[in-house]
């Protein structure tokens, strides 16, 4: 497991000129790749699976794999073969599942697959709240019973197994249509999942169990139906499985290059996955062209003051992202007009927003979940915290921009979510080094 030093990135600011130019290439997505590999567990035998970023919250889930007996070969760069007895154990690794939230993922295969979980309340960033109650009335509604104690949760199946049923979420949430898509494969009959969440990495996922011999339908739409093998667990699959590119890096990467590249090219991408993002860029005046793997900007040579600005409202896909709300409030603090920025999803998530006004951004905080960004604005370089891996990205993006120089610490928290981040922003002429905090 990597070991988590208090590490920071300093960071030479741009001042608002377009010095960067190059191309960077786009890992697995994180939020893809850690039910993929919960997923395993539900398979009899060995599977491989490419393209899985290396950060901090695989390595975790790696390890959270082995403990439950597990055992892992890597391959080539990014790649890793799963071998899963037929026995796993049931408990998820305490310190692991404290400090990442996600560990409820692995919570679905291992009932399904060994009849009984043991897991304390799940960590995380902390963006909100964050309850777990769609999970668990799942669960109940599969047949399992909940038990809930000081140390966490013990989820039981049936004697013979869990039982196929219908379960509407009453809110949208995508680990637990994830999760209670993962349980369901094993179950006895079919499950109904309604008003499910459509997040690509959903389908991805749908598209790995299909491959390893599960009956689902419905994937990316919000019904999804699950005809349960009936407690035989799946086969290995023939081919090696990929993981999906992630959109939020991609995102993230097309912001830097809106506000600081002359030309950049995002490769290995699904443009597809981030076309409300392109599009509001577009429509702002960047220039951008869309290819079917890859973005490009391209003479980006007109001063940010002269790109509109645009209201944002965070919601499920294929709405405006939450994880890409943080990076795209700084892309606002530099263009002209006056922006609202709405995040429905999580309650913390505008917390970030004092040290981008303390940098000198004109923002109007409304409430929890609401504010309004006025632009353009000149940012100067600062000592910032990372309170989570996206405001963590924004960081980074708002001291690209400003004036001087920045460290932004609290290093781990990026490091959850993007892979060598300052190697991938040297490669394209950022002034930037690791020091220890
Ligand atoms: N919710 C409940 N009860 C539950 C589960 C969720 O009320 O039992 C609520 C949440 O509090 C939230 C809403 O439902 O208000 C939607 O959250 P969702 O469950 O969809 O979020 P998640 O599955 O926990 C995933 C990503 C997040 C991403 C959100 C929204 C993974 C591993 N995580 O979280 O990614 O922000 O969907 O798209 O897939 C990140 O990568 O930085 C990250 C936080």
């Amino acid at each position: 497991m990597t070991t988590i030093r208090n590490e920071a990135l300093h960071i030479q600011g741009l001042g608002g000129e377009k010095k960067l130019s190059g191309t960077l290439s786009i890992e697995g997505a994180k939020n893809a790749a850690l039910p993929l590999l919960a997923a395993t567990l539900l398979i009899d035998g060995d599977v491989t699976i490419t393209n899985i970023p290396s950060i901090l919250d695989t390595n975790r889930s790696l390890t959270l794999l082995e403990n439950l007996g597990v055992t892992i070969t890597p391959g080539k760069d990014h790649e890793y073969t799963f071998t899963i007895p037929s026995e796993c154990g049931t408990e998820l690794d305490e310190e692991i599942s404290k400090h990442m939230r996600a560990s409820i993922i692995f919570s679905g295969p291992v009932l399904a697959r060994s009849g009984s979980v043991r897991f304390p309340h799940p960590g995380g960033c902390v963006i909100g709240e964050r309850p777990i109650d769609l999970f668990l009335s799942g669960y109940e509604a599969l047949g399992a019973a909940v038990e809930k104690n000081d140390d966490g949760y013990v989820l039981t199946a049936p004697k013979d197994g869990l039982k196929g049923s219908n379960f509407f979420f009453i809110q949208q949430s995508v680990t637990a249509t994830e999760t209670l898509m993962m349980a369901a494969v094993m179950a006895h009959g079919t499950t109904v999942l309604g008003n499910a969440a459509v997040e690509p990495e959903i389908v991805d996922l749908a598209l790995f169990l299909k491959k390893c011999g599960a009956r689902i339908t419905g994937e990316g739409t919000h019904t999804i139906t699950i005809e349960g093998t009936g407690g035989v667990p799946l086969t290995s699959p023939e081919e090696v499985y990929t993981v999906m590119p992630d959109r939020i890096e991609t995102g993230s990467f097309l912001i830097i290059g809106a506000l600081c590249a002359q030309n950049l090219t995002i490769t290995n991408c699904n443009p597809e996955h981030v076309e409300i993002l392109t599009q509001l860029l577009q429509d702002s005046g960047v220039p951008l062209r869309v290819e079917k793997d890859s973005l490009h900007i391209e003479n980006n040579t007109v001063p940010n003051s002269d790109f509109s600005s645009f209201s944002i409202k965070t919601h499920e896909y294929p709405g405006f992202p939450t994880d890409l709300q943080a990076p795209a409030v700084i892309f606002l603090t530099q263009v002209t007009g006056e922006a609202k920025v709405f995040e429905t999803i999580f309650e913390g998530r505008l917390r970030y927003l004092d040290d981008i006004m303390y940098m000198g951004a004109d923002i109007e905080r409304l409430d929890i979940h609401r504010a309004l960004v006025r632009g353009p604005r000149e940012l100067e370089g600062r000592r910032l915290s990372s309170p989570d891996i996206r405001a963590g990205l924004a960081y980074i993006v708002a001291a690209l921009v400003a004036h001087g120089e920045s460290y932004v610490s609290n290093m781990m928290y990026v490091d959850r979510g993007y892979e060598n981040i300052e190697k991938k922003l040297e490669s394209i002429g950022v002034q930037v080094k690791r020091v220890t905090d």
